[in-house]
């Protein structure tokens, strides 16, 4: 069965708190983590994630879609996140980087875009504990889910059976189960957990029941 990892990217930022609250039953908090330049968009600085780390009832993971990885990882896992997903696309130096990761004492994940190949991460697949595929261009939430990424979720489970494989962009409740059948063992979904029609705590019970 999936784990569920809300991302709190299209949640009411004024109320973060009640934000974590609703997603106490979630398996994992998914923070967005941007700096403006590998994504044009800007969210979590260390201190707020420090915070949210503080008040969050689940363990928490940064996807770090930043340019400069290696200059915030420290920074991040000092913060509070028992997982730091670096993207592939983010440096010349991957192997470096995912060591430098390793040797914070965090659990380990190599994010991919949509445009990359699985053979971007194929050398360090040994090193890492997570795969993210992502299924949307990343930088904002509330995108349609690209499904030709469907078989690269397939793929991925095929050639790195002992990764978590984890999917995130446009999940919601008519695809979980789909995603989750070509492979995915997380789902990550933002606007269709914090959505302004829905509970989210109601929501996160949903995916999960989709997901089965
Ligand atoms: C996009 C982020 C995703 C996104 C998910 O760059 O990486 O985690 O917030 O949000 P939805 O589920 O709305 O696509
Ligand atoms: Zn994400």
């Amino acid at each position: 069965m999936a784990l569920i990892a809300p991302s709190i990217l299209t949640a009411d930022w004024l109320d973060l708190r009640g934000a974590l609250k609703a997603a106490r039953d979630a398996d994992i908090i998914h923070l967005d983590v941007m700096d403006g330049h590998f994504v044009p968009n800007l969210t979590f600085g260390p201190p707020l994630v420090a915070a949210i780390c503080e008040e969050a009832e689940r363990p928490v993971e940064c996807h770090l879609m930043v340019e400069r990885p290696s200059d915030l990882l420290a920074r991040y896992a000092e913060a509070g996140a028992f997982r730091l997903i670096v993207h592939a696309e983010a440096t010349l130096h991957l192997h470096r980087l995912v060591a430098e990761s390793r040797a914070l004492g965090v659990e380990v994940g190599v994010a991919l875009n949509p445009g990359s190949p699985l053979a971007l991460v194929e050398e360090v697949a040994a090193d890492v504990d997570l795969l993210l595929l992502m299924t949307v261009d990343p930088g904002f939430g509330g995108q349609s889910f690209l499904t030709g990424q469907l078989a690269k979720i397939r793929e991925a489970k095929r050639r790195f059976p002992r990764l978590w494989i984890e999917v995130d962009g446009g999940i919601h409740l008519e695809n979980a189960r789909a995603v989750c059948e070509a492979g995915a063992d997380i789902l990550v979904a933002g606007s269709s957990v914090f959505t302004k029609d829905a509970d989210p705590a109601a929501r996160i019970e949903q995916l999960r029941a989709a997901a089965k």
